[in-house]
């Protein structure tokens, strides 16, 4: 009960009425906006006026996967969380030498940087400018799948503003495909950063759908590697009926669960 408390904390869960979010985007899935970022960012905030915290996501396969695939899960926690949630997320596949995670990092040095203008700019809908403002003291990193790689790398170098790290379904690895063994966690060596951490592992990750396909979070890079790597305080939940595609909304889970469940 103690831990669940902690973990609503966690996440920044205010008990308030607001209900609605809004979305918008700037750039798009297919290309950037602006030179300095690498990626689309995609906002979902509440409407209610005021100020709220930020997290920032970066979604599967890193960036690869849609925001618009997310958009259930995203609009629900935005709202159980009273949260601003800032997406990365790009049709583009890993370019050498570029390595996602250096991309990552300039394209998220650059948000937050920017993130007042963001939200006061011709892009911005009308019903956001002027009433709505994000919390820039302390913001929260969250990632899905192959991103865990990513955005753990980027705390191994630095935390910035990131005081709070949510990792599901996280997969370690180079790229996300898994062709090169390279790895930010290496058990039981200790990661450098004592960031608090939530830890979401679907009791199907490692599963494989299809013969053809091994698992989509195989046992041996994912989840466990992370929580064995992370010296701060750490909690690691696992949603035993769920797969590590159910997170999706169903147009893309569906042929998704193709190649996962
Ligand atoms: C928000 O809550 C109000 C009152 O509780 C309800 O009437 C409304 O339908 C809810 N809206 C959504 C999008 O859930
Ligand atoms: C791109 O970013 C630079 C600052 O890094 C800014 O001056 C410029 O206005 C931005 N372009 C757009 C289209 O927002
Ligand atoms: C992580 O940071 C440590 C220093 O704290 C460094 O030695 C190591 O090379 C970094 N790992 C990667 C994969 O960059
Ligand atoms: C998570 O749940 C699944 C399904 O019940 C189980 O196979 C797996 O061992 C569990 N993992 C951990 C680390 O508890």
């Amino acid at each position: 009960m103690l831990k669940l408390l902690l973990i609503f904390i966690l996440l920044g869960l205010a008990f308030g009425s607001n209900n609605e979010t809004i979305s918008w985007n700037f750039g798009s899935f297919i290309r950037p906006k602006n030179k300095s970022i690498e990626f689309d960012i995609n906002f979902v905030s509440p409407t209610k006026s005021g100020q709220y915290p930020i997290t920032i996501f970066f979604t599967g396969l890193d960036g690869i996967a849609p925001s618009f695939g997310y958009k259930d899960f995203l609009n629900k926690l935005s709202i159980e969380t009273n949260t601003i949630l800032v997406s990365f997320d790009l049709l583009r596949f890993p370019k050498f030498p570029d390595k996602e995670e250096k991309l990552f990092k300039s394209s998220l040095d650059w948000t937050l940087e920017n993130l007042n203008s963001l939200f006061d700019s011709n892009t911005t809908p009308d019903l956001i400018r002027n009433r709505i403002y994000p919390i820039l003291n302390g913001v929260s990193l969250m990632g899905h799948s192959a991103s865990g790689h990513a955005i753990v790398s980027y705390l191994n170098e630095t935390c910035g503003k990131i005081d709070k790290l949510v990792l599901i379904d996280p997969v370690d690895g180079y790229d996300p495909f898994g062709f090169f063994k390279i790895y930010i966690t290496n058990p039981p060596v200790q990661l450098p950063f004592l960031t608090p951490t939530l830890i979401i592992r679907t009791g199907l990750d490692n599963v494989p759908s299809n013969p053809l396909f091994p698992p989509c979070a195989p046992e041996k890079v994912s989840n466990g590697r992370f929580y064995e790597s992370l010296s701060g305080p750490t909690w690691y939940l696992n949603f035993t009926q769920y797969g590590h595609a159910d997170i999706l909304d169903d147009f893309l889970r569906l042929p998704a669960s193709l190649i996962c469940i």
